[in-house]
């Protein structure tokens, strides 16, 4: 058995979404999460910043004994994940993307509405998903500035930016496609602007599958007491207390006893 470590990481705290899907199936793993607030929002970024920001966070990552790194933010995936596989040739890499592969598979005859940074909608690596399982019934709404208004946890702000964004779409959409980790965060309040009847579609489970299919595969997976290491590129305590916080939310709403052992031993 392994006992290296998952390294996961995110231009700040969004990729908790992920987190949280990873631990429920596979609890004996021990994490390091890296949340990049420095560097926070990467959306607006240009492929080659956000290479150099992700390589930098692999290296820390690296030295501190993981064995596979998470990509838990859409925007870094879609920037980086080829550059990053290519340099570090012997480690495995799980990248998130938006899950519309899962409308094509399941809801393809409905209406759907992408919602995702700037970045992320505009990459190749979308515009190729998106060649591939277009609907014809789809609208790529970028969010420029929501995943700061959910890392800033801005309510008031966030209500009337969403009400505003949202407008146009209302009762007009079924799926909503969760395109930026930080965003199902707030499925509930994009519910209040679209109604109660939409679906959502986000990839952190299936990731999660992904990730123990690769590990079992490359003879990786853990048997560790299932520890939880949080950094933040700011050392922002704040970060961290948000972060726990979500994560035992998370467990107290659905009772998911691995999450609380993983938080205890925090
Ligand atoms: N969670 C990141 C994503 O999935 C956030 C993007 C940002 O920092 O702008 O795209």
């Amino acid at each position: 058995m392994n006992n290296k470590k998952i390294g996961i990481f995110d231009s700040g705290i969004g990729g908790v979404t992920v987190l949280k899907e990873i631990i429920k199936i596979l609890p004996e793993e021990d994490y390091i999460y890296y949340s990049d607030s420095k560097n926070n929002p990467y959306g607006d970024r240009n492929d080659e910043q956000i290479k150099k920001i992700c390589n930098n966070i692999v290296h820390i990552l690296l030295q501190k004994n993981c064995k596979v790194i998470v990509i838990a933010c859409n925007t870094a995936s879609a920037k980086a994940v080829k550059f990053l596989r290519n340099k570090y040739k012997k480690i495995p890499f799980v990248a998130i993307e938006p899950a519309y592969k899962m409308v094509y598979d399941y809801e393809k005859n409905e209406k759907t509405l992408v919602m995702a940074t700037k970045g992320t909608i505009e990459s190749e690596k979308f515009k190729l998903l998106y060649d591939t399982y277009n609907n014809n019934k789809t609208t790529l709404l970028s969010c420029v500035g929501l995943a700061e208004l959910i890392e800033k946890d801005n309510r008031e702000e966030r209500k009337k930016y969403l009400e505003h964004i949202l407008k146009p779409y209302k009762g007009e959409v079924k799926n909503v496609v969760l395109g930026c980790t930080h965003y199902p965060l707030i499925e509930d309040e994009i519910k209040e602007c679209l109604g109660e009847d939409i679906k959502f579609f986000n990839g952190a489970p299936n990731l999660a599958r992904h990730l123990k299919n690769i590990l079992k595969e490359k003879n990786l997976l853990g048997k560790n007491s299932g520890k939880i290491e949080f950094i933040d590129s700011q050392n922002l305590k704040e970060k961290e207390e948000r972060f726990f916080e979500i994560l035992k939310e998370e467990n107290t709403r659905k009772g998911n006893k691995k999450i609380s052992k993983l938080i205890d031993l925090k």
